[in-house]
């Protein structure tokens, strides 16, 4: 690992508040060297970190200084810091084999194959989409579905609905998601029940979530795609607790499905029922009917 001054492994939530009694603020409050005062400035909400959120993500126990420079101790910061290279995920994550299970190498190859990565000379990078002081894993921690969509969806929305984040990286201003999506029917309840992902990427069977976004010409647009017996979803949003449920149970059982009924996708178990009733009906008919026939023989 890298020269990570006070990362701790074993321990919940790194302490920060040093930062944080700044950078958790809505003000924030300095000696005036000049004027011998205390000075109380709102804080540039850009600066602002959200400390609840950074107590869930992935990267709880880091000190800020583990990533950022410790001579941000001193305020005001030097305005060196501002030229300070940032780690890259793959710095960290590469060739290790603790987080082998995600296959980092995996995804950074995909990424590199994404509209995002060829469209911006390499400007565009891992933290883009995940926010370095809130990120938290989703689909593999078996989060309820809803809630899965949401996070994934934020991860894009937090840019192309957001102009300035969006215009960093292009002098055109976002196009509305509602409009370029305006043929798809029930907007809303797709958005809270498909990722982003799932339509703008392909099912990669070496990780767990796509990362090449596909260009414009090649998402899915075809209905039926989902809305069928073989929906794509079963591979993608629904993949992984499937593969569990199969695990326990021997069965892609109804705990998968149950959370959400996609017309064309899911059977219903009432009409099965009924149609072994039926089929157990005609069973026993035709052995009431034998029996009968015997005892009619046998009186002969
Ligand atoms: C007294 C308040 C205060 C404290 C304490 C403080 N900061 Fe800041 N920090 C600021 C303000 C205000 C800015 C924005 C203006 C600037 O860049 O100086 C800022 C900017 C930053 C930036 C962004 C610079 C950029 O490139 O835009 C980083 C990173 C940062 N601080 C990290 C830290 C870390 C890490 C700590 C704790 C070791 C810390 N700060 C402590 C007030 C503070
Ligand atoms: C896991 C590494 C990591 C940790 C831990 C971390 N940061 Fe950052 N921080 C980054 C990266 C990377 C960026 C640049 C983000 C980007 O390019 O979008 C950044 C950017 C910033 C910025 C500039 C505004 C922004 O959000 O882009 C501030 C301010 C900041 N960090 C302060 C802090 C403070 C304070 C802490 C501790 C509470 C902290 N950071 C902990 C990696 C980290
Ligand atoms: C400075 C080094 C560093 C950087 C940069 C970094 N990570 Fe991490 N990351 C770690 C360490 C160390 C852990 C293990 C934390 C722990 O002990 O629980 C971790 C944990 C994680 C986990 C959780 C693993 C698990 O098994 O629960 C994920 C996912 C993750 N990082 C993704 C990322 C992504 C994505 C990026 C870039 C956007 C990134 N990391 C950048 C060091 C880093
Ligand atoms: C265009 C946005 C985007 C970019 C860029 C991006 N990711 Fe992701 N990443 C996502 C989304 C969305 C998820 C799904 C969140 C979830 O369900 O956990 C994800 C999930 C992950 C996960 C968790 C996968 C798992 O198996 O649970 C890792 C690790 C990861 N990304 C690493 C990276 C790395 C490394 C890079 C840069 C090479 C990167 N990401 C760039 C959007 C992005
Ligand atoms: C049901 C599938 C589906 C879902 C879900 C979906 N998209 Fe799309 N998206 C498409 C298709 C198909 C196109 C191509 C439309 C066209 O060219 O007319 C598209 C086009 C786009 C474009 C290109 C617009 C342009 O003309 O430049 C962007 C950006 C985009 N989608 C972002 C998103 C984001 C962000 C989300 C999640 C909030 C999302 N999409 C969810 C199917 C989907
Ligand atoms: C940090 C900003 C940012 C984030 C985050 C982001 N995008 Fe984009 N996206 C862009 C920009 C900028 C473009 C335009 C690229 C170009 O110049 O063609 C773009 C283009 C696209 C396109 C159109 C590709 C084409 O063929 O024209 C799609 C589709 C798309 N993004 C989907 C997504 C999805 C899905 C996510 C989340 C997993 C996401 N984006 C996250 C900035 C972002
Ligand atoms: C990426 C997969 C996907 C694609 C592509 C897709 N859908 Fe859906 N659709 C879903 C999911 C998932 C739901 C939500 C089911 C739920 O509410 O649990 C849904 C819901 C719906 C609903 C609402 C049903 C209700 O109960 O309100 C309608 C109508 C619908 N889709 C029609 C379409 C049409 C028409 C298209 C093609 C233009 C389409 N869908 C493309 C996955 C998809």
């Amino acid at each position: 690992m890298l020269g990570l001054v006070a990362y701790v492994e074993g321990q919940d939530i790194a302490d920060n508040s040093q930062c944080l009694k700044c950078h958790g603020q809505v003000f924030y409050e300095y000696p005036n060297e000049w004027t011998g005062q205390t000075d109380r400035k709102p804080l540039n909400p850009f600066h602002h970190i959200d400390s609840v959120k950074l107590h869930t993500s992935v990267h709880k126990m880091f000190a800020c200084i583990d990533c950022h420079s410790m001579d941000y101790e001193t305020f005001p910061h030097s305005g060196e810091l501002r030229l300070e290279e940032k780690y890259q995920c793959m710095d960290c994550h590469g060739g290790d084999e603790t987080f082998a299970k995600f296959n980092f190498e995996g995804i950074e190859a995909a990424f590199m194959e994404s509209v995002h990565y060829k469209a911006s000379d390499e400007r565009f990078n891992c933290w883009m989409c995940h926010d370095a002081h809130g990120y938290e894993l989703a689909l593999r921690q078996d989060k309820p579905i809803v809630e899965v969509v949401n996070m994934s969806n934020n991860m894009c929305l937090s840019c192309h609905d957001n102009k300035f984040k969006y215009g960093l990286l292009s002098d055109d201003e976002p196009k509305s998601i509602n409009e370029i999506h305006a043929w798809l029917p029930n907007q809303a309840r797709h958005f809270n029940k498909v990722r982003c992902i799932d339509c703008h990427t392909k099912v990669q069977s070496d990780i767990l979530i796509s990362h090449n976004i596909l260009p414009k010409e090649e998402a899915l647009r075809n209905c039926v795609q989902c809305h069928s017996t073989n929906s794509v979803l079963m591979e993608s949003l629904y993949a992984h607790r499937a593969k569990e449920s199969r695990a326990e149970s021997g069965f892609l059982n109804a705990v998968v499905l149950n959370e959400g009924y996609i017309i064309g996708a899911n059977r219903n178990q009432t009409l099965n029922y009924v149609s072994i009733g039926l089929f157990g009906l005609l069973v026993v008919g035709l052995i009431i009917h034998f029996m009968l026939r015997i005892i009619m023989i046998k009186r002969k």
